[in-house]
């Protein structure tokens, strides 16, 4: 019997000319500030910045969100460091392995971009985010008071974490070995 029915396959791309709009909308589902596309046209055109879509495909008939686009990175790398800013999943796809996916990618490009060391500030109230950071070896080195502004006026500290890229991709690599092998 025919099946149109095939195992869902993440794909994840560099960013490309066209998908300034498309990468806005991922930013707005994912924030409570979004990033307009001339934000992020100026990350982008930054030296040594970078973005990355995920996008979905396959398992029946695929949505529209997967076609354009479940989850993004924005990165930049100066030197032998890097900066993730900004990480983000549409809460549908969410607790799939989506963010993971992404930022063993982004580690990865931006080792062979020379990188050694990625920082990122996350905010301290954002726990799913930390706990994702952490089982990528990223570590806690310090706290900025008042970093991120909230719609609402409020303001929130955040926690600069920092990860060495190469003993990082090598531990997360066999742990996940040792969680496939029986
Ligand atoms: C944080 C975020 C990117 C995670 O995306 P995701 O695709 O759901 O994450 P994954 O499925 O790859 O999760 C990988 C691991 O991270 C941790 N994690 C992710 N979401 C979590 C949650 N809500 N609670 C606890 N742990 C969580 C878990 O360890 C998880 O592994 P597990 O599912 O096997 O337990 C997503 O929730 C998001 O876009 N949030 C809003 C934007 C944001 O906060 N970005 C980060 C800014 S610094």
């Amino acid at each position: 019997m025919l099946s149109f029915k095939s195992e869902p396959q993440l794909t994840i791309k560099p960013v490309g000319a066209f998908d300034l709009g498309r990468l806005a909308r991922l930013h707005k589902h994912c924030f409570e500030e979004g990033w307009s596309r001339a934000d992020l046209a100026h990350l982008l055109a930054l030296p040594g910045g970078f973005g990355l879509i995920a996008r979905q495909s396959g398992g029946g008939f695929a949505s529209l969100d997967s076609l354009r686009g479940i989850g993004f990175a924005l990165l930049r790398v100066v030197r032998d460091e890097c900066e993730l800013l900004s990480l983000g999943v549409i809460p549908a796809h969410r607790r799939r392995g989506v963010a993971a996916a992404i930022l063993q990618t982004s580690m990865q490009n931006c080792l062979e971009a020379g990188a050694r060391t990625m920082f990122l500030e996350v905010a301290i109230d954002n726990l799913s985010a930390q706990t994702l950071y952490e089982r990528f070896h990223f570590s806690r080195v310090g706290t900025r008071p008042d970093y991120y502004a909230r719609p609402d006026g409020t303001r929130m500290h955040a926690y600069t974490m920092r990860a060495d890229l190469i003993d990082a991709l090598a531990s997360s690599a066999a742990e996940a070995a040792a969680e496939a092998s029986p």
